[in-house]
Protein backbone atom coordinates (compact mmCIF):
# COMPACT_ATOMS: atom_id res chain seq x y z
CA UNK A 1 0.00 0.00 0.00
CA UNK A 2 1.35 3.43 -0.65
CA UNK A 3 2.11 6.58 2.11
CA UNK A 4 -1.31 7.46 3.03
CA UNK A 5 -1.97 11.69 3.77
CA UNK A 6 -1.09 11.46 7.11
CA UNK A 7 1.97 10.03 6.52
CA UNK A 8 2.57 12.75 4.04
CA UNK A 9 2.08 15.50 6.33
CA UNK A 10 4.27 13.71 9.07
CA UNK A 11 7.28 14.03 6.29
CA UNK A 12 6.48 17.23 4.75
CA UNK A 13 5.95 19.07 8.41
CA UNK A 14 9.68 19.65 8.92
CA UNK A 15 9.65 21.96 6.35
CA UNK A 16 6.02 22.58 5.72
CA UNK A 17 6.04 26.40 6.78
CA UNK A 18 8.75 27.35 4.47
CA UNK A 19 7.63 26.08 0.82
CA UNK A 20 4.48 27.64 2.06
CA UNK A 21 5.70 30.70 2.73
CA UNK A 22 4.94 32.58 -0.75
CA UNK A 23 1.29 32.11 -0.60
CA UNK A 24 1.02 32.88 3.17
CA UNK A 25 2.94 36.11 2.39
CA UNK A 26 0.48 36.95 -0.26
CA UNK A 27 -3.28 35.64 0.41
CA UNK A 28 -3.57 33.53 3.20
CA UNK A 29 -2.73 35.81 5.76
CA UNK A 30 -5.09 38.30 4.97
CA UNK A 31 -7.56 35.84 4.42
CA UNK A 32 -7.13 34.13 7.86
CA UNK A 33 -7.06 37.58 9.80
CA UNK A 34 -10.35 38.73 7.88
CA UNK A 35 -12.15 34.91 8.06
CA UNK A 36 -11.89 34.76 11.75
CA UNK A 37 -12.11 38.10 13.02
CA UNK A 38 -15.37 37.40 14.31
CA UNK A 39 -14.94 33.85 15.52
CA UNK A 40 -15.80 33.62 19.42
CA UNK A 41 -17.04 31.10 22.01
CA UNK A 42 -16.36 27.47 21.84
CA UNK A 43 -14.78 26.59 18.94
CA UNK A 44 -13.12 23.55 16.87
CA UNK A 45 -10.19 24.06 14.71
CA UNK A 46 -10.00 20.94 11.95
CA UNK A 47 -6.86 20.20 10.80
CA UNK A 48 -5.02 22.78 12.85
CA UNK A 49 -1.81 21.90 10.37
CA UNK A 50 1.71 24.23 12.24
CA UNK A 51 -1.00 26.63 13.77
CA UNK A 52 -0.94 29.44 11.24
CA UNK A 53 -4.45 30.62 12.11
CA UNK A 54 -3.50 30.87 16.26
CA UNK A 55 -2.53 33.88 16.14
CA UNK A 56 -6.10 35.35 14.69
CA UNK A 57 -8.09 34.39 16.83
CA UNK A 58 -9.91 36.67 18.91
CA UNK A 59 -9.15 36.75 23.06
CA UNK A 60 -12.56 35.30 23.72
CA UNK A 61 -12.10 31.95 21.97
CA UNK A 62 -12.39 29.13 23.69
CA UNK A 63 -10.38 26.73 21.07
CA UNK A 64 -10.00 22.72 20.53
CA UNK A 65 -7.81 21.93 17.31
CA UNK A 66 -7.30 18.74 16.18
CA UNK A 67 -4.98 17.59 13.50
CA UNK A 68 -4.16 13.60 12.55
CA UNK A 69 -0.54 14.25 11.71
CA UNK A 70 1.40 14.19 14.89
CA UNK A 71 4.14 15.74 13.77
CA UNK A 72 1.81 19.11 12.20
CA UNK A 73 0.36 18.99 15.77
CA UNK A 74 3.78 19.29 17.37
CA UNK A 75 4.52 22.33 15.74
CA UNK A 76 1.11 24.05 16.47
CA UNK A 77 1.48 23.26 19.88
CA UNK A 78 5.03 24.94 19.57
CA UNK A 79 3.17 28.14 18.21
CA UNK A 80 0.87 28.10 21.03
CA UNK A 81 3.29 27.98 23.72
CA UNK A 82 5.46 31.05 21.76
CA UNK A 83 1.74 32.95 21.08
CA UNK A 84 1.02 32.44 24.97
CA UNK A 85 -2.07 31.24 24.50
CA UNK A 86 -3.92 30.01 27.49
CA UNK A 87 -7.03 28.66 26.34
CA UNK A 88 -6.46 26.00 23.41
CA UNK A 89 -6.43 22.57 23.93
CA UNK A 90 -4.87 20.80 21.04
CA UNK A 91 -5.40 16.75 19.79
CA UNK A 92 -4.53 13.91 17.59
CA UNK A 93 -7.80 12.91 15.83
CA UNK A 94 -9.13 12.22 12.16
CA UNK A 95 -11.97 14.28 11.22
CA UNK A 96 -13.63 11.36 9.66
CA UNK A 97 -13.97 9.83 13.26
CA UNK A 98 -14.50 12.95 15.70
CA UNK A 99 -15.55 12.28 19.43
CA UNK A 100 -16.94 15.61 20.24
CA UNK A 101 -20.64 15.41 21.36
CA UNK A 102 -23.40 16.24 18.82
CA UNK A 103 -24.34 20.38 19.09
CA UNK A 104 -21.28 21.51 20.87
CA UNK A 105 -19.26 24.46 19.05
CA UNK A 106 -20.17 28.33 18.48
CA UNK A 107 -17.53 28.07 15.59
CA UNK A 108 -15.78 25.35 13.78
CA UNK A 109 -12.90 26.50 11.24
CA UNK A 110 -10.85 24.41 8.40
CA UNK A 111 -7.87 26.00 6.34
CA UNK A 112 -6.91 23.80 3.37
CA UNK A 113 -8.40 20.97 4.67
CA UNK A 114 -10.98 19.77 2.78
CA UNK A 115 -8.30 19.31 -0.19
CA UNK A 116 -7.08 16.00 2.17
CA UNK A 117 -9.51 14.33 4.28
CA UNK A 118 -9.97 11.22 2.35
CA UNK A 119 -13.72 11.14 2.56
CA UNK A 120 -14.84 14.84 2.42
CA UNK A 121 -18.21 14.14 2.83
CA UNK A 122 -18.19 11.69 6.06
CA UNK A 123 -15.52 14.69 7.55
CA UNK A 124 -18.18 17.64 6.61
CA UNK A 125 -20.93 15.48 8.28
CA UNK A 126 -18.99 15.05 11.31
CA UNK A 127 -18.40 18.79 11.20
CA UNK A 128 -21.98 19.90 11.14
CA UNK A 129 -22.89 17.23 13.90
CA UNK A 130 -20.82 18.80 16.29
CA UNK A 131 -21.76 22.27 15.18
CA UNK A 132 -25.17 24.11 17.47
CA UNK A 133 -27.72 24.85 15.32
CA UNK A 134 -27.08 28.36 14.21
CA UNK A 135 -23.12 28.43 15.12
CA UNK A 136 -20.97 28.74 11.90
CA UNK A 137 -18.64 27.05 9.87
CA UNK A 138 -15.65 28.57 8.23
CA UNK A 139 -13.85 27.20 5.34
CA UNK A 140 -10.69 28.79 3.43
CA UNK A 141 -10.23 26.43 0.91
CA UNK A 142 -8.47 25.84 -2.35
CA UNK A 143 -11.22 23.97 -5.43
CA UNK A 144 -11.94 23.39 -8.50
CA UNK A 145 -13.25 26.69 -10.73
CA UNK A 146 -15.86 26.98 -13.09
CA UNK A 147 -12.95 27.89 -15.96
CA UNK A 148 -11.43 25.28 -17.75
CA UNK A 149 -8.18 26.88 -18.35
CA UNK A 150 -7.33 27.11 -14.94
CA UNK A 151 -8.65 24.08 -13.89
CA UNK A 152 -6.78 22.91 -17.07
CA UNK A 153 -3.71 24.79 -14.64
CA UNK A 154 -5.15 22.80 -11.26
CA UNK A 155 -4.64 19.04 -12.87
CA UNK A 156 -1.38 19.99 -14.30
CA UNK A 157 -0.17 20.71 -10.38
CA UNK A 158 -2.54 17.99 -9.16
CA UNK A 159 -0.34 16.00 -10.15
CA UNK A 160 2.39 16.63 -7.85
CA UNK A 161 -0.23 17.48 -4.63
CA UNK A 162 -1.54 14.41 -4.68
CA UNK A 163 1.90 12.33 -4.90
CA UNK A 164 3.45 14.87 -1.95
CA UNK A 165 0.92 15.41 0.30
CA UNK A 166 -2.27 13.35 -0.66
CA UNK A 167 -3.98 16.95 -1.26
CA UNK A 168 -6.21 17.09 -4.59
CA UNK A 169 -6.35 20.40 -6.23
CA UNK A 170 -9.26 19.70 -8.22
CA UNK A 171 -12.12 18.80 -5.22
CA UNK A 172 -14.83 20.49 -5.30
CA UNK A 173 -15.21 21.34 -2.02
CA UNK A 174 -18.27 24.00 -2.18
CA UNK A 175 -20.44 21.40 -3.58
CA UNK A 176 -19.18 18.70 -0.98
CA UNK A 177 -19.85 21.47 1.95
CA UNK A 178 -23.81 22.13 0.56
CA UNK A 179 -23.91 18.02 -0.02
CA UNK A 180 -22.96 17.47 3.82
CA UNK A 181 -25.88 19.52 4.59
CA UNK A 182 -24.83 22.93 5.34
CA UNK A 183 -26.75 25.82 4.52
CA UNK A 184 -23.97 28.27 2.72
CA UNK A 185 -25.05 31.79 4.40
CA UNK A 186 -21.60 34.00 2.06
CA UNK A 187 -19.03 33.20 -0.41
CA UNK A 188 -16.02 35.30 -1.22
CA UNK A 189 -13.64 33.56 -4.34
CA UNK A 190 -9.72 34.55 -4.62
CA UNK A 191 -7.02 33.82 -7.20
CA UNK A 192 -9.45 33.43 -9.86
CA UNK A 193 -12.15 31.41 -7.99
CA UNK A 194 -9.35 29.21 -7.18
CA UNK A 195 -9.64 29.69 -3.37
CA UNK A 196 -13.08 30.36 -1.30
CA UNK A 197 -14.28 31.67 2.14
CA UNK A 198 -17.34 30.31 3.26
CA UNK A 199 -19.38 30.89 5.89
CA UNK A 200 -21.73 28.13 6.61
CA UNK A 201 -24.25 27.04 9.29
CA UNK A 202 -26.69 24.57 10.41
CA UNK A 203 -30.31 25.35 10.67
CA UNK A 204 -32.60 24.46 13.62
CA UNK A 205 -34.68 21.05 13.19
C1 LIG B 1 -2.66 21.83 3.88
S1 LIG B 1 -2.54 21.54 5.61
C2 LIG B 1 -3.32 23.01 6.23
C3 LIG B 1 -2.94 23.30 7.66
C4 LIG B 1 -3.58 24.54 8.28
N1 LIG B 1 -5.03 24.40 8.39
C5 LIG B 1 -3.25 25.79 7.49
O1 LIG B 1 -4.15 26.53 7.10
O2 LIG B 1 -2.05 26.05 7.31
C6 LIG B 1 -3.80 20.29 5.86
C7 LIG B 1 -3.81 19.78 7.30
O3 LIG B 1 -4.99 18.98 7.48
C8 LIG B 1 -4.63 17.81 8.18
N2 LIG B 1 -5.62 16.78 7.83
C9 LIG B 1 -5.93 16.31 6.59
N3 LIG B 1 -6.86 15.36 6.66
C10 LIG B 1 -7.18 15.24 7.98
C11 LIG B 1 -8.09 14.39 8.70
N4 LIG B 1 -8.82 13.48 8.07
N5 LIG B 1 -8.17 14.54 10.03
C12 LIG B 1 -7.39 15.46 10.68
N6 LIG B 1 -6.49 16.26 10.06
C13 LIG B 1 -6.39 16.15 8.73
C14 LIG B 1 -3.22 17.49 7.69
O4 LIG B 1 -2.53 16.64 8.60
C15 LIG B 1 -2.62 18.89 7.61
O5 LIG B 1 -2.02 19.27 8.83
Amino acid sequence: MGETAREKYNRAARLYDLYEMPVEALLFSKLRKGALASVSGRTLEVGVGTGKNLQYYPENTNLTAIDFSSSMLRKAKKRAKLLEMENVTMLEQDIQSLTFPENHYDYITASCVFCTVPDPILGLQNLLRVLKPGGKAIFIEHMKTDNPLINAFLYAMNIMSTRMLGTSMIRETDKNIRNAGFSVLSVKGYLFNVVKVIVATKDSE
